[in-house]
């Protein structure tokens, strides 16, 4: 391994014929970003055969036009009036998770609450972007196997990058993996065909010949504007509907536990978001919050912010330089050759104390206004930068806030016996976080649902 420099915020290494380059530097990480929007062969492995396609891991070679046309044909369903409406029903979501929690409340186990945050991912999505009511024609079970078969793609993915023989696909073939994987991935796409169709049949019979007559253009889902393009064939809509699912659940599942987390670790921050909660909300938890009210609760922003900061969901970020590259960093320019495959670190990025003081201090003040002007201004890449930054990092950070200020109301988030500091808290890296089974939380009432 040879670095480029050291302290090494660029890292070269050889992996057989290729080269890589991690990148620690927030500003080469941003110039990365900006001037490529192609990746690794290696995204190929999500989804097997039928994600290729797909905007997450499409333009896996030099040719990028089908992902611009495919990014700038979704980019409308995730406008601001979408979001406004989006607000019911991530609140009447929360609602329910929080039932799902008063068990454990009024018992006073801890919880993994992966399940939890799962099922309000999935609902969420499902309402929002296909108009689909969970279990609309699959039972509770049927719907548990989708998101067991989203696990499953993500763990055939894993295999492929941590076992190298696994990358020939003749060998992955050889051990049944790949007709497993595909079996999955057929069963997966199969449901995502279902919920569409079953959109497709309800916009057919509705008296008016299609549902948008009385609809402004922007208030249409996600799955009601792409079945309404015809530019957009079915294959391709179930194709990036999978997209949006697996993109939409598998993150934002983690990440609201990892807020929940830090809220339980650091009580004094909990009562602030509390007060803000109660001093801006209606005391009536089961009504719908409003979109301005929402908006103006700026700690609960600034807490979400930081949580992102300290343990992003997608803590690497893969590209590949198609041609040769020079980038300036600090202490000068670099040449990267054609055909390296650049990872961006972001964990490390944000880690850094050359860019934040105290970085594992968690301190959602720091990104108050005045500190903002101080900071190196691309070390923040949750959601990562350029033309290929997250479609959905709005909508996500709306389901986030609306969960969180749900449960924060109801309960107060205490840490359980295997997990109560920050040392506690462990995941496994794939290309988002995978949190540990013992990071659990406790949960004592605040109020009667
Ligand atoms: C905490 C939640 C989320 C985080 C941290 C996150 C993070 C990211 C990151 C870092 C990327 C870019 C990857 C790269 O540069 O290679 C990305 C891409 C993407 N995200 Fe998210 N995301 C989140 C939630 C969502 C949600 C809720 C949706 C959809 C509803 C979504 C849809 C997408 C899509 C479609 C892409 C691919 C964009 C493209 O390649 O053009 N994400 N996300």
């Amino acid at each position: 391994m040879t670095t480029y420099r050291s302290p090494s915020r660029l890292v070269r290494f050889w992996n057989g014929p290729q080269l890589y380059v991690l990148i620690g530097d927030a500003s080469v990480a941003f110039q990365v970003n900006d001037f490529t929007v192609q990746k690794p062969e290696f995204m190929q492995y999500l989804g097997g055969l039928y994600f290729k396609q797909g905007l997450v891991s499409d333009s896996c070679s030099s040719d990028t036009a089908h992902w611009r046309w495919a990014r700038k044909t979704l980019q409308p369903a995730f406008n601001f009036t979408n979001f406004k409406q989006f607000i019911a029903k991530f609140h009447k979501e929360s609602l329910i998770t929080a039932k799902e929690l008063e068990q454990y409340a009024l018992t006073g186990h801890s919880v993994f609450l992966l399940e939890h945050t799962r099922n309000y991912a999935y609902r969420t999505i499902m309402r929002t972007m296909f108009d689909y009511e969970l279990n609309q024609h699959k039972t509770e079970e049927e719907c548990q196997m989708l998101l067991g078969l989203l696990e499953a793609m993500f763990q055939h993915f894993q295999n492929r990058m941590t076992v190298p023989i696994y990358r020939n696909l003749f060998i992955y073939y050889l051990t049944g993996l790949r007709q497993k994987e595909n079996e999955e991935m057929k069963m997966l796409m199969q449901f995502v065909r279902e919920v569409i169709d079953l959109k497709k049949t309800n916009m057919d019979n509705d008296i008016s010949g299609g549902l948008c007559t009385n609809q402004e253009d922007n208030d249409q889902t996600f799955v009601e504007r792409m079945l309404q393009n015809p530019e957009v064939s079915m294959e391709e809509l179930i194709v990036q509907g999978a997209t949006i699912i697996t993109a939409g659940i598998d993150t934002t599942k983690s990440q609201n536990i990892v807020i929940l987390l830090m809220l339980a670790l650091h009580p004094d921050i909990q009562n602030n978001v509390y007060k803000e909660l109660m001093s801006i909300l209606d005391e009536d938890i089961t009504l719908t919050p409003s979109y301005e009210a929402v908006c103006n609760l700026s700690y609960l922003d600034r807490v979400i912010k930081e949580t992102l900061r300290m343990y992003p969901a997608a803590p690497v970020l893969a590209r590949k330089a198609y041609s040769e590259l020079t980038v300036t960093a600090d202490d000068g320019e670099y040449t990267i050759p054609a055909g390296t495959v650049l990872l961006t670190m972001v964990t490390d990025i944000h880690n850094n104390p050359d860019y934040y003081d105290n970085p594992h201090v968690f301190d959602p003040d720091r990104w108050l206004d005045r500190h903002l002007f101080t900071r190196q201004p691309h070390c923040y890449l949750p959601f990562s930068s350029g033309a290929r930054n997250c479609l959905g990092y709005k909508y996500a950070l709306l389901q986030m806030k609306l969960l969180v200020a749900t449960l924060v109301r109801t309960y107060e988030i205490l840490p359980s016996e295997t997990c109560h500091t920050l040392d506690d808290i462990k995941f496994d890296m794939s290309i988002t976080i995978k949190i540990e089974e013992t990071c659990r939380l406790r949960f004592k009432p605040r109020r009667i649902l």
